[in-house]
């Protein structure tokens, strides 16, 4: 099982590295992008899809070695009954499109998000993107499908609660490296910059435990435009900022 070398405080203090190892996407805007058109929702979904697939060849080429997507969140299940179906229709497309591609270019493929509730034909496309793509490492794509940050930090609670209960580890075991290692995007480094594109400025639930030191950019590009150069712009702003996870700065007094 690979995975990539750790970046956070013990290791990044100071003035940041000019390309992040890890960014996480927010694709918001994509029914803005339809109604601006006269499309329906779902057509902005699929030009979001073009755009993930452009980004990730960016990314790549940017020299970043793990993007994480918010595709579809817990709460995305009160969109009307056709929406959900379009999207899940496209996680489908996705893999059974690009996942040969992914796995003969070396990229990792992971499911971030609950299985419970899945449709059994799309849990198991999941199950075999991560199965084809497990022993990949020049880059790693997360896809947070049926993902809730608090969701995800109940689960591994859920799990860690049940190994203290079956004596496995004692309750002071559990350390922040532990708890990492109980969450959905185990093995891979906490995300340096988030992007959450179209205007908004939220969280909403994405990655919660996870981007507790990263760097927020806001982008107004609504997410079927996004393209190489706002990714390069983003990142750009990026480099500009000095991290200094709860530290001062090096040499002030
Ligand atoms: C938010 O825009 C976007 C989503 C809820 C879905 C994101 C999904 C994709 C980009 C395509 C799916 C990709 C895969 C791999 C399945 P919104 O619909 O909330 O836009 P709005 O705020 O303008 O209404």
């Amino acid at each position: 099982m690979s995975s990539v070398p750790a970046t956070g405080p013990a290791t990044r203090q100071g003035a940041s590295d000019a390309i992040p190892a890890h960014v996480a996407i927010i694709m918001d805007g994509n029914g803005r992008w339809a109604k601006a058109r006269g499309l329906p929702r779902a057509a902005g979904h699929e030009r979001g899809v073009e755009a993930l697939r452009n980004t990730v060849e960016a990314a790549r080429e940017m020299g970043i070695r793990c993007v994480t997507v918010f595709s579809f969140s817990t709460e995305n299940w009160r969109r009307p009954t056709s929406e959900v179906s379009a999207l899940f229709g496209l996680l489908k497309a996705y893999i059974r499109r690009d996942l040969a591609r992914l796995k003969r270019e070396g990229v990792r493929v992971r499911i971030a998000g609950t299985r419970d509730n899945l449709p059994e034909d799309i849990a198991k496309l999941v199950d075999e993107a991560e199965r084809e793509t497990a022993h990949n490492s020049a880059f790693h794509l997360t896809v947070a499908f049926n993902y809730g940050g608090r969701e995800e930090i109940v689960r591994a609670t859920q799990s860690l609660a049940g190994k203290v209960a079956r004596g496995e580890i004692a309750p002071g075991d559990i350390t922040e490296n532990l708890f990492s290692a109980a969450l959905d995007t185990r093995d891979l480094p906490d995300p340096d910059l988030l992007i959450r594109t179209s205007g908004e400025r939220r969280i909403s639930n994405f990655l919660l435990w996870q981007c507790a030191y990263s760097e927020l950019v806001f982008s107004d590009v609504l997410w079927p435009d996004f393209d190489s150069e706002a990714l390069r712009q983003a990142v750009a702003e990026f480099a500009g900022r000095e991290r200094r996870y709860g530290a001062v700065t090096a040499g002030a007094s």
